[in-house]
């Protein structure tokens, strides 16, 4: 009947990031679900839902598109009490994130509900056979079809749960970390998996907790059983665990015990958010590129730019309108579109413009740049520019935040939930995707010729090893940062594309170790500033190869002559600065347009090892919030 193994599901492979979890035990599981789904956030948020299966087997089913804050408060007021339960937060590939599309799905026959993280690759064909044979549905998702698959199976083989989903997973290719409840058995959950993560936490009550990571089962215990792949699990509320691989045969699960606590897993054993997220930056290069930058074909694809090209081709110029170090990403973007692709650029604090009635003309294209998405003053320049007849497109981190669903098209820098205030691989990760937009319209018009785009892409593809490079070995940035604890007042200098970063380098610094310290351009020191030169006042200064490197080199020489300490951040190679000044930080070299991704990696460490020096609360700096949602 389904020819199994057909594969015309997702092309291009792509898993999921969303979160499962799921509860059976002699607690109220609701708690435990909404409580693990807040940790598995990181993992996606466009969509959540909740069930819960009641001693009246009645399975209380809540589903929201958006959060699960939202989620909570939707459900918090509803019925919802139950020891069994499933819940799932989104990050949605197949299927826009709506109601329909959340989890958890349901046989049509209402009685089996699932989670499921990761991507049936032959869901079209088996959703055309089940179509064949009476089953409808309510979802463009591969998981509502995986449901209905395993309610089939159920019935035709008259088999239990467990076995119902044994067989019809031999008949799926792709991914997938699933938890199943039937009503008709109300006293088990089935979980299994296949390439995607999943863990089981085995309470001494006999409890059972399920999640995707370990993060929400760390608070109820730190005994875990790591299905392997292709291993199928029943869990009961007696306190069984009967695990079985895809032939049926009985197997034994092994239980590991956690030392790490909850708040490390969160962490993945760094200290801080903010110096796990700088450290996951090579990583975030890789999600950023993902499906972007097309190394076999020599290209880069962004859709928004694809969608649109003649908004951008056409624009009379490019307007970015940001705050904080949103804004710095933008600063750093200008260069790329006024020398790479020939647009001209103005660069707007978000604060400023949304009150000086600047002209906007309806050529303009409106470049909003958020982590959050939610930032009250980049919020309010969307309204007035769309008034106007200017396009506008947001490039944010947060799927369906309000930067999002306002902008006209929206590139999202997948860099993954940022918790820690200082933004680092957000910031990345925005000057990638201005990049990569930089170079596209180039390229599209002409102006950037087919060598220079080659070498931008083959740059682009290492950047996550030239970042590893840097963050490989700390120890000098560790050394410079000691000496820097007395510190009051601070200069950041640079050049061209590398000044942005001497003001982003100065922002981190101010913003979680409280030193003062301001960004400048290198070349401007002569017209003031460098009156502040002292011992006491050292500055760091961004000298890499690129740009006019010899003045930068002169102007450090003025500074010396002045009694000044400087640290550089230089070229790997570069032997005459290392004679010259006090400290020297390599990075490799790249690309022009890529440097600063690269130098402002080692001012993030260096702002993050000052203010732990300085024992100052990292992750959430005194009078800061991460996502500034009011005036
Ligand atoms: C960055 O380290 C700061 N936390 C802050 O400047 C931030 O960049 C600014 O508030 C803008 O936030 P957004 O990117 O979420 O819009």
């Amino acid at each position: 009947m389904f020819r199994y193994g057909g594969h015309e599901g997702n092309d291009r492979g792509e898993k999921k990031m969303c979160g499962i979890v799921g509860y059976i035990g002699k607690g109220e599981a609701y708690p435990v679900l909404i409580s693990g789904l807040k940790l598995l956030e990181y993992r996606g948020y466009d969509s959540a839902g909740v069930g819960v299966l009641d001693e009246r087997k009645e399975f209380h089913l809540y589903k929201v598109q958006g959060n699960v804050s939202r989620l909570k408060e939707v459900a918090d007021v509803q019925e919802h009490g139950g020891h069994v339960g499933i819940a799932h937060t989104r990050w949605a590939t197949h299927g826009a994130p709506n109601v329909a599309n959340a989890h958890p799905h349901q046989s049509q026959d209402g009685h089996i509900s699932l989670v499921h993280n990761g991507i049936i690759e032959n869901y079209t064909v088996l959703k055309r056979e089940l179509a064949g044979l009476g089953y409808g549905f309510k979802s463009d998702t591969d998981s509502e079809v995986l449901v209905q698959f395993i309610s089939y199976n159920r019935q035709r083989y008259r088999c239990p749960l467990a076995e119902a989903v044994r067989i019809s997973l031999h008949g799926v290719t792709g991914s997938f970390a699933i938890a199943v409840v039937d009503d008709r058995e109300p006293e088990a959950v089935v979980v299994a998996r296949r390439s995607c993560p999943l863990a089981v936490g085995v309470g001494k009550d006999g409890s059972y907790y399920i999640a995707s990571d370990i993060t929400p089962i760390l608070p109820h215990t730190k005994d875990v059983v790591y299905p392997d792949d292709d291993e199928i699990v029943r869990l009961s509320a007696g306190g069984e665990m009967e695990m079985m691989n895809m032939d049926g045969v009985r197997l034994t699960p092994a239980v590991t015990h956690v030392e790490m606590t909850a708040d490390q897993v969160e962490k993945d054993g760094y200290d801080h958010y903010m110096e796990k997220e700088i450290h996951q930056q090579p990583q975030v290069m890789r999600e950023c590129m993902a499906g972007r930058v097309l190394l076999g074909e020599n290209r880069i694809y962004i859709e928004a730019f694809e969608a649109n090209r003649e908004r951008f081709m056409n624009a009379s110029r490019i307007v970015i309108v940001a705050c904080g170090t949103s804004w710095h990403a933008g600063l750093v973007a200008r260069y790329a579109f006024e020398q790479y692709a020939h647009t001209p650029c103005v660069v707007e604090y978000a604060s400023e413009y949304r009150y000086r009635r600047p002209v906007i003309l309806p050529t303009d294209v409106v470049v909003v740049i958020s982590q959050s998405g939610e930032t009250a003053d980049s919020i309010a320049a969307i309204g007035p520019a769309k008034e106007r007849g200017a396009f506008v497109y947001a490039v944010c981190n947060v799927d369906n935040s309000t930067i999002v669903r306002m902008a006209d098209a929206c590139t999202l820098t997948k860099a993954g939930i940022e918790i820690g205030v200082a933004s680092t691989k957000a910031f990345t990760a925005q000057v990638l995707v201005l990049t990569m937009l930089a170079a596209e319209i180039g390229r599209a018009k002409g102006v950037m010729g087919g060598g220079e785009y080659s070498a931008l892409i083959n740059d682009m593809v290492q950047l996550p090893q030239y970042m590893e490079y840097i963050l490989s070995d700390e120890s000098a940035i560790r050394r410079f940062a000691a000496t820097l604890l007395p510190c009051r007042s601070m200069l950041y200098l640079g050049r061209g594309n590398q000044y942005p970063i001497a003001l982003e380098g100065a922002l981190k610094i101010k913003e979680i170790s409280y030193i003062h310290a301001e960004g400048y351009p290198i070349g401007e020191m002569k017209h003031g500033p460098i009156a502040l030169i002292e011992p006491e006042v050292p500055s760091v200064v961004i000298a890499t190869k690129c740009g006019e490197y010899d003045k930068t080199v002169s102007n450090i020489q003025e500074i010396m002559a002045r009694q000044g300490r400087i640290t550089a951040i230089a070229t790997k190679g570069d032997t005459v600065l290392e004679k010259m000044v006090d400290n020297v930080i390599y990075v490799p070299d790249t690309h022009p347009l890529l440097m600063p991704i690269l130098t402002v990696v080692p001012l993030q460490l260096l702002a993050y090892h000052v203010a732990v020096g300085r024992g100052c609360n990292v992750d959430q700096p005194r009078n800061l919030a991460k996502s500034v949602t009011v005036e």
